[in-house]
């Protein structure tokens, strides 16, 4: 038997991120766990927005901020950075934050964070509590420690974290399957087998 739940954001899990705004020289983080990825080409996000927060005015008229990914050893930081507000602190600061400077906005990287993914804002939708910032995704920068030789990604070795209903969880690198696994051909499976085996021998 399932319990009736008002409704409410109970989606799980989701990612919670790290945006970073503003310039190098005047830059806000603020945690937000309210984006996700909205088109594949172009590819687009979005993230939502509080008005009263100190980083709703600096990414509205920027019109640009950059989505850090955040391992759990920024999980500290990335709580901090959603709790306290850039009116009175300087987040980079007071968390032992590097900046770097991205390729096509203004606002800085998080060095720390394995995966860096530069937005500009292409539309705002006000939704009632929240605005949504629907941004392309213009650089993506990727810790090279996580980058094999053929330019593959190994986003479990990354440690990210997840957010599930007010709590923080590391993900188990666990590998339960892969995009179509389930209807692989048994050439294709040997193959993976094979190359899974490689991988696990380095
Ligand atoms: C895990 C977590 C997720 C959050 N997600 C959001 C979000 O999606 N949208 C939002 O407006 N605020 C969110 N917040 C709250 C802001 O990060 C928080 O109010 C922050 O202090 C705002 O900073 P600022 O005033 O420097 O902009 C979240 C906070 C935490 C801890």
């Amino acid at each position: 038997m399932k319990i009736k739940s008002k409704p409410g954001p109970l989606l799980a899990p989701l990612p919670t991120v790290m945006v970073s705004c503003g310039t190098m020289y005047e830059s806000n983080i603020l945690t937000v766990a309210w984006t996700g990825i909205i088109n594949t080409n172009p590819p687009m996000t979005y993230i939502s927005v509080q008005p009263k927060r100190h980083s709703h005015d600096i990414i509205e008229k920027s019109g640009e901020f950059v989505i850090n990914l955040v391992p759990a050893s920024l999980v500290k930081a990335m709580d901090f950075c959603g709790v306290k507000s850039g009116r009175d602190i300087d987040k980079f600061e007071a968390q032992g934050l590097t900046r770097e400077q991205g390729d096509t906005v203004e606002a800085p990287l998080i060095a720390e964070s394995p995966v860096n993914i530069e937005c500009k804002i292409k539309d705002t939708v006000r939704l009632g509590s929240h605005d949504m910032f629907m941004a392309e995704i213009t650089a993506v920068h990727v810790d090279e420690k996580y980058v094999d030789e053929n330019g593959a990604y190994d986003f479990g070795a990354m440690d990210l974290v997840a957010f599930t209903h007010g709590k923080y969880y590391r993900l188990v690198p666990e590998e339960l399957g892969f995009f179509g696994f389930s209807v692989m051909k048994p050439k294709t499976a040997k193959r993976k087998a094979a190359e899974k085996a490689k991988r696990k021998r380095r």
